[in-house]
Protein backbone atom coordinates (compact mmCIF):
# COMPACT_ATOMS: atom_id res chain seq x y z
CA UNK A 1 0.00 0.00 0.00
CA UNK A 2 1.40 3.18 -0.77
CA UNK A 3 2.39 5.76 1.83
CA UNK A 4 -0.08 8.63 3.24
CA UNK A 5 2.97 11.05 1.80
CA UNK A 6 2.62 9.24 -1.62
CA UNK A 7 -1.00 9.49 -1.58
CA UNK A 8 -1.13 12.98 -0.84
CA UNK A 9 2.06 14.11 -3.65
CA UNK A 10 0.10 11.89 -6.20
CA UNK A 11 -3.40 14.08 -5.73
CA UNK A 12 -2.02 17.33 -5.41
CA UNK A 13 0.48 17.19 -8.10
CA UNK A 14 -2.41 16.71 -10.43
CA UNK A 15 -4.18 19.97 -9.30
CA UNK A 16 -1.93 22.49 -8.31
CA UNK A 17 -3.99 25.03 -11.77
CA UNK A 18 -7.01 24.02 -10.90
CA UNK A 19 -6.51 24.65 -6.81
CA UNK A 20 -5.02 27.96 -7.63
CA UNK A 21 -8.30 28.70 -9.71
CA UNK A 22 -10.76 27.23 -6.87
CA UNK A 23 -13.20 29.84 -5.48
CA UNK A 24 -14.60 27.63 -2.91
CA UNK A 25 -10.56 27.53 -1.37
CA UNK A 26 -9.74 31.16 -2.42
CA UNK A 27 -12.01 33.06 -0.34
CA UNK A 28 -14.90 31.96 2.34
CA UNK A 29 -15.61 32.03 5.84
CA UNK A 30 -12.44 29.85 6.80
CA UNK A 31 -9.90 32.54 5.25
CA UNK A 32 -11.49 35.20 7.32
CA UNK A 33 -11.59 32.99 10.52
CA UNK A 34 -7.70 32.67 10.22
CA UNK A 35 -7.59 36.24 9.65
CA UNK A 36 -9.65 37.16 12.34
CA UNK A 37 -7.91 34.59 14.96
CA UNK A 38 -4.57 35.80 13.98
CA UNK A 39 -4.95 39.26 15.02
CA UNK A 40 -1.81 40.47 13.55
CA UNK A 41 0.76 43.65 14.36
CA UNK A 42 2.51 43.72 11.08
CA UNK A 43 5.51 42.31 12.85
CA UNK A 44 4.96 38.86 12.82
CA UNK A 45 7.33 36.01 11.44
CA UNK A 46 4.67 33.53 10.17
CA UNK A 47 4.62 30.26 8.90
CA UNK A 48 1.87 28.71 7.09
CA UNK A 49 1.76 24.78 6.67
CA UNK A 50 0.16 23.13 3.87
CA UNK A 51 -0.11 26.35 2.29
CA UNK A 52 -1.26 25.01 -1.51
CA UNK A 53 -1.30 27.23 -3.91
CA UNK A 54 -0.77 30.25 -1.24
CA UNK A 55 -4.22 31.26 -0.48
CA UNK A 56 -3.74 31.83 3.75
CA UNK A 57 -0.14 32.71 3.00
CA UNK A 58 -0.79 35.48 0.36
CA UNK A 59 -3.88 36.82 2.49
CA UNK A 60 -1.07 37.22 5.79
CA UNK A 61 1.87 38.47 3.75
CA UNK A 62 0.62 42.34 3.84
CA UNK A 63 -0.34 42.22 7.03
CA UNK A 64 2.77 40.65 8.80
CA UNK A 65 6.96 40.69 8.57
CA UNK A 66 7.20 37.56 6.62
CA UNK A 67 5.74 34.32 5.44
CA UNK A 68 7.11 31.26 5.13
CA UNK A 69 4.91 28.81 2.95
CA UNK A 70 4.94 24.99 2.96
CA UNK A 71 3.50 22.46 1.64
CA UNK A 72 4.54 18.47 1.00
CA UNK A 73 3.75 18.52 -2.71
CA UNK A 74 6.67 20.38 -4.81
CA UNK A 75 3.85 21.29 -7.70
CA UNK A 76 1.81 23.00 -5.31
CA UNK A 77 4.94 25.09 -3.75
CA UNK A 78 5.96 25.81 -7.13
CA UNK A 79 2.70 27.31 -8.49
CA UNK A 80 2.05 29.31 -5.17
CA UNK A 81 6.07 30.53 -5.86
CA UNK A 82 4.99 31.86 -9.34
CA UNK A 83 1.83 33.07 -8.12
CA UNK A 84 3.67 35.36 -5.24
CA UNK A 85 5.85 36.65 -7.95
CA UNK A 86 3.11 37.71 -10.32
CA UNK A 87 1.64 39.39 -7.26
CA UNK A 88 4.81 41.16 -6.29
CA UNK A 89 4.58 39.74 -2.87
CA UNK A 90 8.16 40.04 -1.84
CA UNK A 91 8.33 39.06 1.86
CA UNK A 92 6.90 35.07 1.09
CA UNK A 93 9.46 32.29 0.75
CA UNK A 94 8.50 28.90 -0.24
CA UNK A 95 10.19 25.66 1.36
CA UNK A 96 9.08 21.80 0.38
CA UNK A 97 8.56 20.12 3.97
CA UNK A 98 5.92 17.91 5.60
CA UNK A 99 3.80 18.90 8.32
CA UNK A 100 4.81 16.29 10.78
CA UNK A 101 8.74 17.10 10.43
CA UNK A 102 9.32 20.81 9.66
CA UNK A 103 12.71 21.91 8.69
CA UNK A 104 13.05 24.90 11.10
CA UNK A 105 14.46 26.03 14.24
CA UNK A 106 12.98 25.53 17.75
CA UNK A 107 11.08 29.04 19.07
CA UNK A 108 11.50 30.51 14.93
CA UNK A 109 8.47 31.93 14.32
CA UNK A 110 5.67 34.22 16.13
CA UNK A 111 2.68 32.95 14.05
CA UNK A 112 1.94 29.73 12.75
CA UNK A 113 -1.24 28.76 10.56
CA UNK A 114 -2.85 25.76 8.81
CA UNK A 115 -5.94 26.22 6.52
CA UNK A 116 -7.82 22.78 5.16
CA UNK A 117 -5.33 20.37 5.35
CA UNK A 118 -4.82 18.42 8.52
CA UNK A 119 -7.20 15.89 7.61
CA UNK A 120 -4.64 14.76 4.94
CA UNK A 121 -1.63 14.29 7.40
CA UNK A 122 -0.38 10.90 8.48
CA UNK A 123 0.31 11.88 12.15
CA UNK A 124 -1.44 15.12 13.46
CA UNK A 125 -0.42 14.71 17.52
CA UNK A 126 3.70 14.84 15.32
CA UNK A 127 1.97 17.77 13.90
CA UNK A 128 1.45 19.89 16.49
CA UNK A 129 4.37 18.83 18.23
CA UNK A 130 6.27 20.47 15.20
CA UNK A 131 3.98 23.56 15.62
CA UNK A 132 5.02 23.84 19.40
CA UNK A 133 8.16 23.26 18.87
CA UNK A 134 9.06 26.24 16.57
CA UNK A 135 6.58 28.88 17.73
CA UNK A 136 8.68 31.00 20.54
CA UNK A 137 6.85 31.54 23.63
CA UNK A 138 3.60 33.13 23.73
CA UNK A 139 3.32 32.47 20.08
CA UNK A 140 0.13 32.17 18.44
CA UNK A 141 -1.14 29.10 16.24
CA UNK A 142 -4.45 29.44 14.13
CA UNK A 143 -6.06 26.42 12.00
CA UNK A 144 -8.83 25.32 10.22
CA UNK A 145 -9.91 22.47 9.07
CA UNK A 146 -13.02 20.21 7.78
CA UNK A 147 -14.26 18.29 10.65
CA UNK A 148 -16.53 15.45 11.81
CA UNK A 149 -19.76 15.99 13.96
CA UNK A 150 -19.59 14.80 17.58
CA UNK A 151 -20.97 10.92 16.72
CA UNK A 152 -19.86 8.43 16.28
CA UNK A 153 -21.36 7.07 13.52
CA UNK A 154 -21.03 10.06 11.52
CA UNK A 155 -17.37 10.25 12.16
CA UNK A 156 -17.23 6.65 10.61
CA UNK A 157 -19.63 7.76 7.81
CA UNK A 158 -17.89 11.10 7.09
CA UNK A 159 -14.50 9.66 7.03
CA UNK A 160 -15.80 6.50 5.08
CA UNK A 161 -17.37 9.02 2.49
CA UNK A 162 -14.29 10.95 1.62
CA UNK A 163 -12.05 8.29 2.04
CA UNK A 164 -13.71 7.00 -1.30
CA UNK A 165 -13.64 10.13 -3.16
CA UNK A 166 -9.76 10.60 -2.38
CA UNK A 167 -7.38 8.15 -1.15
CA UNK A 168 -4.80 10.96 0.40
CA UNK A 169 -7.55 11.91 2.79
CA UNK A 170 -6.63 10.68 6.63
CA UNK A 171 -8.84 11.52 9.46
CA UNK A 172 -11.30 14.68 10.15
CA UNK A 173 -11.56 14.62 13.64
CA UNK A 174 -14.75 16.06 15.59
CA UNK A 175 -13.84 19.38 17.60
CA UNK A 176 -13.48 18.23 20.67
CA UNK A 177 -10.48 15.51 19.64
CA UNK A 178 -9.02 18.67 18.42
CA UNK A 179 -9.46 20.60 21.19
CA UNK A 180 -7.44 17.69 23.39
CA UNK A 181 -4.77 16.98 20.75
CA UNK A 182 -3.86 20.48 20.50
CA UNK A 183 -4.18 21.11 24.55
CA UNK A 184 -1.82 17.75 24.47
CA UNK A 185 0.48 19.14 22.45
CA UNK A 186 1.06 22.30 25.28
CA UNK A 187 -1.17 24.93 24.05
CA UNK A 188 -3.76 26.91 25.82
CA UNK A 189 -7.21 27.19 23.15
CA UNK A 190 -8.44 31.13 23.60
CA UNK A 191 -11.12 31.02 20.78
CA UNK A 192 -12.63 28.49 18.82
CA UNK A 193 -14.90 28.91 16.02
CA UNK A 194 -17.44 26.63 14.17
CA UNK A 195 -18.47 27.35 10.41
CA UNK A 196 -18.53 25.72 6.93
CA UNK A 197 -17.68 25.94 3.47
CA UNK A 198 -19.19 27.09 0.45
CA UNK A 199 -22.00 24.75 -0.85
CA UNK A 200 -20.55 22.31 -2.98
CA UNK A 201 -22.56 20.35 -5.97
CA UNK A 202 -22.12 16.74 -5.15
CA UNK A 203 -21.07 16.07 -9.13
CA UNK A 204 -18.30 18.49 -9.19
CA UNK A 205 -16.82 17.47 -5.83
CA UNK A 206 -17.42 14.21 -6.44
CA UNK A 207 -15.01 14.37 -9.38
CA UNK A 208 -16.34 11.80 -12.19
CA UNK A 209 -13.52 12.52 -14.06
CA UNK A 210 -11.02 11.06 -11.67
CA UNK A 211 -13.40 8.56 -10.09
CA UNK A 212 -14.91 5.44 -11.40
CA UNK A 213 -18.69 5.46 -11.69
CA UNK A 214 -19.03 2.79 -9.42
CA UNK A 215 -17.48 4.71 -7.09
CA UNK A 216 -18.98 8.23 -7.33
CA UNK A 217 -22.56 5.84 -6.96
CA UNK A 218 -21.16 4.12 -3.71
CA UNK A 219 -20.68 7.71 -2.40
CA UNK A 220 -24.27 9.05 -3.51
CA UNK A 221 -25.67 5.65 -1.93
CA UNK A 222 -23.81 6.97 1.51
CA UNK A 223 -25.55 10.51 1.40
CA UNK A 224 -29.06 8.46 0.58
CA UNK A 225 -28.23 6.41 3.84
CA UNK A 226 -27.85 9.48 5.95
CA UNK A 227 -31.48 10.38 8.05
CA UNK A 228 -32.70 13.65 6.16
CA UNK A 229 -31.93 15.34 9.68
CA UNK A 230 -28.25 14.48 9.60
CA UNK A 231 -27.99 15.62 5.88
CA UNK A 232 -29.76 18.71 6.74
CA UNK A 233 -28.38 19.74 10.14
CA UNK A 234 -24.29 18.10 9.86
CA UNK A 235 -24.26 17.93 5.73
CA UNK A 236 -26.61 21.14 4.77
CA UNK A 237 -27.85 18.64 1.44
CA UNK A 238 -30.37 20.92 -0.40
CA UNK A 239 -32.00 19.44 -4.04
CA UNK A 240 -30.04 19.83 -7.38
CA UNK A 241 -30.01 19.69 -10.71
CA UNK A 242 -31.25 15.82 -12.33
CA UNK A 243 -28.63 13.78 -10.86
CA UNK A 244 -27.30 16.42 -8.66
CA UNK A 245 -27.47 17.95 -5.02
CA UNK A 246 -25.52 20.66 -3.12
CA UNK A 247 -23.81 19.98 0.30
CA UNK A 248 -21.13 21.54 2.92
CA UNK A 249 -18.93 20.25 4.83
CA UNK A 250 -18.36 21.63 8.93
CA UNK A 251 -15.31 23.39 9.70
CA UNK A 252 -13.61 24.42 13.33
CA UNK A 253 -11.15 27.04 13.71
CA UNK A 254 -8.70 27.15 16.68
CA UNK A 255 -6.45 30.22 18.03
CA UNK A 256 -4.31 28.52 20.48
CA UNK A 257 -1.27 30.02 22.07
CA UNK A 258 2.10 28.13 23.59
CA UNK A 259 2.32 29.39 26.93
CA UNK A 260 4.94 27.58 27.90
C1 LIG B 1 -6.50 21.76 0.44
S1 LIG B 1 -4.86 22.02 0.08
C2 LIG B 1 -4.22 23.48 0.78
C3 LIG B 1 -5.02 24.47 1.51
C4 LIG B 1 -4.27 25.75 1.79
N1 LIG B 1 -3.75 25.70 3.15
C5 LIG B 1 -5.18 26.95 1.59
O1 LIG B 1 -5.40 27.71 2.52
O2 LIG B 1 -5.68 27.12 0.46
C6 LIG B 1 -4.09 20.81 1.09
C7 LIG B 1 -2.59 20.82 0.96
O3 LIG B 1 -2.07 20.03 2.02
C8 LIG B 1 -0.83 19.52 1.56
N2 LIG B 1 -0.45 18.43 2.47
C9 LIG B 1 -1.11 17.28 2.69
N3 LIG B 1 -0.46 16.53 3.60
C10 LIG B 1 0.62 17.24 4.00
C11 LIG B 1 1.64 17.02 4.95
N4 LIG B 1 1.70 15.91 5.68
N5 LIG B 1 2.57 17.98 5.11
C12 LIG B 1 2.53 19.13 4.39
N6 LIG B 1 1.58 19.39 3.47
C13 LIG B 1 0.63 18.46 3.28
C14 LIG B 1 -1.14 19.09 0.14
O4 LIG B 1 0.02 18.92 -0.63
C15 LIG B 1 -2.04 20.24 -0.33
O5 LIG B 1 -1.32 21.21 -1.03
Amino acid sequence: MKSIHTAVRDQFSQHADYYAQSTVHAKGDTLDVILDFADTKGTEKTLDIATGTGFTAFALAPKVDSVVATDLTPEMVLKASELAQQQSLENVTFSVAAAESLPFCTGSFDLVTCRLAPHHFQNVPQFLCEVHRVLRKDGLFCIVDSVSPESDALITWQNRVEKLRDDSHVFGYPPSQWNTMITEAGFEIEKTAHTRNALMSFLWWVRPQKNSAEIVEEIREAFLELSPDDAKTYYTVEPGDEGDFFFSWPMYGVKARKTG
